[in-house]
């Protein structure tokens, strides 16, 4: 365990005598051209500032030599404790290793930190629940489902296509994962067609999470394998950004009334606003303010020079140990459901779900 009695400036984990505005914790972000990076980052800012720590806050700009680049200077900066959001989660080891000679301790914020023995806990989601939702809510908006989980009327056979995030990504596949094993029943008896035949993750997975990349992706898609008249009826995006990317490309094509069923994840605003319109189907809410207070909650635990409480000890294996972790329930919401779960939470108001963009 990295959790230390702490030894000076630089030593890490803070110690009894240590005051909160003594301890600073270095926040590392991946970037801010997703809402939802930008929503993290200010969350865990300001729920520790209201507790008096210092917060040094980068945003790395998707750029792994820029992350790395920015957690070794917060370490000689003298972070106290770490909380990281990783771009690439096997790209770190040599900055957790500099982070555990310093007695950091290191906090993975909702993307593992892979092959380092150096990573103390780790704060996200359910991830592979995340998949299951995310692949039920095609199967809800095709009519394939019900909300409450009984069959639905349509028969079928729809035309899907899949799409999954960066690879070097730990979440993306356990999104993708929980998904897959959802939709095979109905893969193997031909309800679901996935007319491309690109049905590996290696296949599907789109480099940084880029919307761009994954527009290019369904346009090279309609191309080849629907310019038979054939239409599209659903898309398993795992992620919002992704997600409007793939309704550009449909909607460059002409789909309009006919849009497919695209699917997403993070309840980013514009995304809101296209469910709302009726435009996209359904995303996954993970309320990052919670996720920002378990992160801060975890992290004042080892400057007390305790250990924070997981809720899961044996899913995250990081593949050289098994990171403690606490993980947080996820949402499904279709446009029904955007008042009772984004507004009435206050996570939106309703002017900026029609705006489509928060006011921060
Ligand atoms: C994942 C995260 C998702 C989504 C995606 C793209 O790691 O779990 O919620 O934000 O990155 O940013």
């Amino acid at each position: 365990m990295a959790a230390c009695s702490g030894d000076g400036a630089g030593g890490g984990g803070g110690n009894d005598s240590d005051k909160p505005g003594d301890l600073t914790i270095g926040v590392s972000m991946p970037t801010q051209t997703s809402e939802r990076w930008i929503a993290d980052g200010t969350s865990v800012k300001e729920k520790l500032e209201a507790k008096g720590y210092k917060v040094d806050l980068q945003y790395a700009g998707d750029d792994i030599p820029t992350q790395s680049q920015q957690i070794d200077q917060m370490i000689t900066r003298g972070a106290d404790v770490l909380i990281i959001a990783a771009i690439d989660g096997t790209a770190l080891s040599g900055q957790l290793q500099a982070a555990a000679d310093a007695k950091i301790p290191v906090i993975a914020y909702d993307r593992l930190i892979r092959d380092s023995p150096n990573v103390d806990f780790y704060v996200s989601f359910d991830n592979y629940k995340v998949g299951v939702a995310q692949a039920t809510a095609l199967l809800v908006g095709l009519g394939l489902k019900n909300k409450d989980g009984s069959d639905g009327d349509a028969k079928g056979p729809f035309n899907i296509e899949l799409f999954a995030g960066s690879l070097d990504d730990n979440n993306a596949h356990f999104f993708f994962n929980g998904a897959m094993d959802t939709l095979k029943p109905f893969l193997d008896a031909g309800t679901l067609k996935v007319k491309s035949g690109q049905t590996k993750i290696d296949q599907v997975a789109i480099l940084r999470w880029q919307q761009e990349g994954a527009q290019k992706r369904m346009e090279d898609l309609l191309t080849s394998s629907y310019n038979d008249g054939s239409k599209v009826h659903g898309v398993l995006s795992p992620y919002d950004g992704l997600s409007r990317g793939i309704i550009t490309a449909l909607q460059n094509a002409g789909y309009r009334d006919d849009m497919s069923v695209v699917t997403g994840q993070d309840a980013e605003i514009a995304s809101v606003k296209l469910i709302n319109d009726g435009v996209q189907s359904s995303t996954i809410f993970k309320d990052t303010r919670l996720l920002a207070e378990q992160a801060v909650v975890a992290g004042e635990s080892f400057l007390q020079d305790k250990t924070p409480q997981a809720n899961d000890t044996e899913t995250y294996n990081n593949g050289v140990k098994v990171v403690p972790s606490y993980l947080l329930p996820v949402q499904t919401v279709f446009k029904d459901d955007i008042k009772s779960v984004l507004i009435d939470s206050g996570y939106f108001t309703a002017e900026e779900v029609a705006a489509g963009q928060a006011k921060g």
